[in-house]
């Protein structure tokens, strides 16, 4: 097994450094695309960044041609077996490739993307040997040595990665697509204690934030959101409002409960008196999961103040009894 593996990170490795050729040698349609995403070669080169071939079998053909066995090859995930079963060809033509690196700095996988809008938008390896998606993070072996304030941020893209990075904001990593797992989670806490979550702003995003959330929480991680409503993701945010403004929103990131308030927020209309009620009984379930007092009457202060409904009426829903503020505060409950 041990073999096995060796020769799986050879091939990766090789087939790494030949898609990075195709790219930076000949500067075709690949390298074109990642200079309109605004990409420089600088970044092109640290990320390792390529280009599959418009041809069924070049890569193939060229690990062959190193010595590699049809049977190794069959096991990296880079080839696939032709339907006629006569012959083998490429699993990645005609896109961008993006090298996964396992958190030591080895080619692990690879993502690839149509330079179009071809449907799937990304194609990843399969499972392998060595790649095994919910115990990696993409960019963690280059973030690893970033990391400040013990904070790391999360996003959902490999270009969000890249280009935060390119930006200077270098503490960030990728779930690869995947819902986040308990085991990225604990990958996460061996290298930081506060993590940032800044997924797309879609619903898909959103969903994948509520979900991911309470498997960083559960791990012993410090958790914050950062939503924006005005860029589809990081990526996007930071090429069209800048790194001062980006860095900002990521100092005002809200807690999870706050999170789950504002989303709760969109589907009610504070103006009018039943919503009002909805809403504010709603938002006293979210309170309920609240274990710190201090943190709680921060919350309820601030329903309050934007519902106009009282303190003591709010506490008592979220206590499921009267509640008064002044028991906290033992001289004056005599
Ligand atoms: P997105 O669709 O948000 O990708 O998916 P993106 O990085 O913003 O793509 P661009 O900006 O259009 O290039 C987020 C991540 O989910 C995974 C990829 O890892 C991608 O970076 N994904 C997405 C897939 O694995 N397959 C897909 O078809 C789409
Ligand atoms: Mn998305
Ligand atoms: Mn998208
Ligand atoms: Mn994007
Ligand atoms: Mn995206």
């Amino acid at each position: 097994i041990i073999n096995k593996k060796q020769k799986l990170y050879e091939i990766h490795l090789d087939s790494a450094r030949y898609f990075f050729n195709a790219l930076f040698q000949n500067k075709n349609k690949g390298y074109e695309y990642f200079k309109r995403r605004g990409l420089n070669d600088k970044t092109i080169k640290y990320f390792g960044l390529g280009y599959a071939y418009d041809n069924w079998d070049n890569l193939t053909k060229y690990l062959l041609s190193k010595g590699y066995k049809e049977s190794e090859l069959m096991e990296s995930g880079l080839i696939l077996e032709k339907k006629n079963k006569n012959g083998y060809i490429d699993r990645f033509r005609d896109r961008i490739i993006f090298p996964i690196f396992d958190v030591r700095g080895k080619v692990i996988g690879f993502g690839g993307r149509v330079l179009g809008d071809l449907i799937p938008k990304y194609l990843n390896s399969p499972e392998t040997l060595i790649f095994n998606k919910r115990y990696n993070l993409y960019g963690l072996n280059f973030a690893k040595k970033y990391i400040q304030d013990e904070t790391l941020i999360i996003v959902e893209g490999y270009m969000d990665v890249i280009s935060l990075f390119q930006f200077g904001i270098k503490n960030v990593v990728a779930s690869l697509g995947t819902a986040l797992t308990k085991e990225q989670g604990k990958l996460i806490k061996r290298y930081a204690n506060k993590v940032i979550m800044a997924y797309d702003s879609d619903e898909a995003g959103t969903k994948a934030t509520l979900k991911g959330m309470n498997i960083l929480k559960e791990v012993g991680l410090d958790v914050k959101i950062l939503k924006f409503d005005e860029a589809k993701d990081p990526d996007e945010y930071i090429r069209k409002k800048g790194v001062n403004l980006f860095k900002k929103y990521l100092n005002q990131s809200v807690s999870l409960v706050q999170f789950k308030i504002d989303i709760l927020k969109k589907d009610y209309n504070l103006d009018n008196a039943q919503e009002k009620v909805d809403f504010t009984k709603k938002v006293s379930k979210i309170l309920k999961e609240i274990k710190s007092p201090i943190e709680l009457e921060h919350y309820i202060k601030k329903i309050s103040k934007e519902t106009g409904i009282s303190v003591n009426a709010i506490g008592s829903e979220v206590y499921g009894k009267y509640y008064n503020p002044r028991q906290f505060n033992q001289n004056e409950t005599r």
